[in-house]
């Protein structure tokens, strides 16, 4: 049995991506001495070690990498062993060159630089499982290793492959789906323009066409990718099971990233691991934040770990800015606060020749101990030392926000109404929300379990799969809000029409049908007029019919003047709001806190602007934790009557705590 993570990882974990491959051995006892300094409990090592291990087909040199382990264990770190695969070695293409993936005009990808690979190589799939098994049974029992870090950024660079063996896969994956040739055109729609097929082998890949695509071939061949990739992530994962069932398994996510379902991903994986890279010109904190939730939310609310981020800049924007003083320990603690049970880095040593030699390490190239970046961490690892009490603690929230990786894929596709809709901005408007006033949010998918929610918001919720809104009516039934925003319930999972009438799954639930769409230009907006109050709208208006709800605003001008803008309905014990536009920040903020107040949902305490809070609990202990993120400190009033902790000082807080800029206090009670 895979043990869990608290098991193997008693504490919060702390430490980066280790190469001392590109290093000579020289450096290699200093850094696991600067690692305990620096309270570093955790590397992940291997990652692009797969021409150093196997320096020819089937020649393995593990040397250097015994001797490595050997010196972490005796340092106390742990690791999270690289499975190594996710940069195939030049032999391995120069032999097969079936192992490349190949790009929509028929080249293919070459080395010299990662993730050249085809996913659905068979002969690629065959060398990993090579290497895994090697890799397993040399480290099966080698105390250091804690758990499998397997490949690396799956799909980051590449997630589509034009290859022939690809078409041929795309092809057997489709036979599975659909059955018959029939089956196919009907689920694809091939009348329209000619398409119908004949048989398997007429099939291609939606790609270089004269005009628009297919959107149903589309939509399958991005499901086809993701589960390609998926399966070469099962591959390892067997291997790895097989030889050590215990040793629990992840790979890491990123963020906002399309192309793979993680919803999916995550349920055959130990621990959600995700890489954040926050760009510090944006200064929008709530998109960090967003990511946070919705990677705890993957498997449940389990503790996830941020598996990298950078200590001060990374080198792969145009312009690179660097975290001030203080910031990053901040968002570290964001991560904490947000559910991370590990804070790590990309990576300890900043690199001295490659392609990322630029970007930032918890060791900079003047290895100076004094550097204001090594200190920083120090500072943090040793701080993190005193939180084994939060690990594994959960997030209790009472709002969830729908969120669907296929919705993400099918309502982008070319061909619609308005073709700059972008599903993560309508997603981040109404979480923006959320986090300003501090109400703690996970994110769900369409089937999930809504029970424990007072009020879920599906933004732009597109894709409507059969009987999905059957969840959404019980939940709404049996006494929950819910909040719909425009263009949603429009099409199936093949991204056809759900006729009779516009949202037809919705209606009834909403109460209302959208006779028309009427997208706005770029530069055209309107106004909603809500209680007298008016606000300006932009991009879409539906044009509402009511059936049963109830108007709660109406366009002022247009041709659709005084027509329902946001609606909301009573069904069953509950009710469900409709906003048929795309109002502005202030209307969102105002509409929502209305709801939030009926609800009675609020902040664990009010602060003022920008301060964070959020709470953790473990074991009837609540760790409540207060992030400053202005320039100036802060005094917050705590709840009368109760004794904090203090988690990093050990003192006793009563009545207020004062918190410096970019400082943060974390108070347990
Ligand atoms: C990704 C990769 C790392 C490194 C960093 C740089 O997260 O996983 O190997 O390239 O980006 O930011
Ligand atoms: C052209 C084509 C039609 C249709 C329309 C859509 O006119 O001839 O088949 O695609 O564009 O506007």
């Amino acid at each position: 049995m895979v043990k869990q993570i608290k098991e193997v990882m008693p504490h919060i974990a702390f430490g980066g991506d280790y190469n001392p491959e590109q290093w000579d051995e020289q450096f290699w006892l200093e850094d696991a001495k600067l690692m305990q300094e620096a309270g570093v409990n955790l590397v992940s090592v291997a990652i692009f070690s797969w021409s150093v291990i196997e320096r020819k087909e089937g020649q393995f040199d593990f040397v250097w990498l015994d001797k490595i382990l050997d010196i972490l264990h005796s340092h106390g770190i742990g690791v999270a062993l690289a499975t190594a695969t996710a940069s195939p070695p030049a032999w391995l293409s120069k032999e097969y060159p079936e192992v490349l993936a190949v790009q929509k005009n028929g080249v293919a990808y070459q080395v010299g630089s990662r993730q050249h690979y085809s996913p659905n190589s068979k002969r690629f799939r065959y060398a990993v499982k090579q290497l895994v098994t090697e890799m397993a049974n040399r480290y099966k029992d080698h105390p250091a290793v804690k758990m499998w870090h397997i490949n690396n950024e799956y799909g980051c660079h590449l997630s589509e492959c034009y290859s022939e063996e690809s078409l041929q896969a795309f092809r057997t994956w489709l036979k599975a789906r659909y059955q018959t040739i029939d089956n196919l055109n009907k689920k694809w729609g091939t009348n329209f323009w000619s398409q119908r097929y004949n048989a398997w082998d007429e099939i291609q890949f939606p790609a270089n066409l004269p005009t628009f695509y297919n959107p149903s071939q589309k939509l399958d061949y991005k499901r086809f990718m993701d589960e390609a990739i998926f399966e070469l992530y099962k591959t390892e994962k067997e291997v790895l099971r097989d030889i050590t069932p215990e040793i629990p398994v992840f790979t890491n996510f990123m963020y906002e990233f399309k192309p793979l379902n993680y919803f999916e991903w995550a349920k055959d994986m130990d621990l959600v691991t995700w890489d954040s890279y926050p760009d510090p010109r944006e200064g929008k904190p709530y998109r960090h934040a967003m990511h946070h939730d919705l990677m705890r939310s993957l498997k449940n609310g389990q503790p996830f770990y941020l598996m990298e981020q950078v200590t001060s800049h990374v080198n792969w924007r145009d312009i690179n800015l660097t975290k001030k003083p203080g910031e990053m320990r901040l968002w570290s603690y964001s991560t904490v606060a947000r559910g991370g049970d590990g804070v790590m880095y990309f990576q300890w040593r900043q690199g001295r020749a490659g392609a990322e030699k630029f970007h930032g390490a918890m060791v900079p190239h003047s290895n100076n101990p004094e550097s204001r970046t090594y200190q920083e961490i120090k500072q943090l690892g040793n701080e993190l030392k005193q939180l084994d009490g939060l690990v594994d603690a959960r997030t209790n929230a009472k709002v969830a926000i729908v969120f669907d990786w296929e919705n993400w894929w099918a309502v982008e596709l070319e061909g619609k109404p308005h073709n700059k809709l972008s599903y993560l901005d309508q997603v981040y408007q109404y979480y923006r929300v959320f986090y300003e006033k501090n109400i703690a949010v996970d994110f769900v998918d369409p089937t999930s379990d809504l029970s424990e929610y007072q009020l879920v918001v599906a933004p732009m919720l597109y894709m409507i799969r059969e009987g999905e809104e059957k969840n959404l009516e019980q939940f709404v039934d049996q006494g929950g809000t819910l909040v719909v925003s425009f263009f949603s319930g429009i099409a199936d999972q093949q991204d056809h029409i759900h006729l009779g009438g516009y949202p037809a799954p919705l209606r009834k639930l909403l109460g209302l049908t959208v006779e028309e769409f009427a997208p706005m230009a770029d530069d055209e907006t309107n106004t909603i007029v809500a209680n007298g109050e008016l606000s300006t709208v932009d991009t879409w208006a539906d044009i509402i019919k009511l059936e049963g709800a109830k108007s709660i605003a109406t366009f002022k001008e247009n041709w659709y003047q005084n027509s329902p803008a946001v609606t909301i309905h009573q069904y069953g014990k509950g009710s469900s709001i409709y906003i048929g536009t795309n109002p502005s920040e202030a209307y969102v903020d105002k509409l929502l806190e209305g709801i939030l107040q009926q609800l009675n949902i609020s902040a664990p305490l009010s602060v003022p602007n920008n301060v964070e809070v959020v709470e953790r609990t473990n074991n009837n202990q609540t760790y409540l934790f207060i992030l400053n993120h202005n320039t100036d400190p802060v005094t917050v009033s705590l709840d009368k009557g109760v004794t904090y902790t203090n988690c990093l000082s050990n003192q006793k807080v009563t009545d207020e705590v004062h918190i410096e800029h970019t400082d943060v206090a974390i108070l347990s009670y």
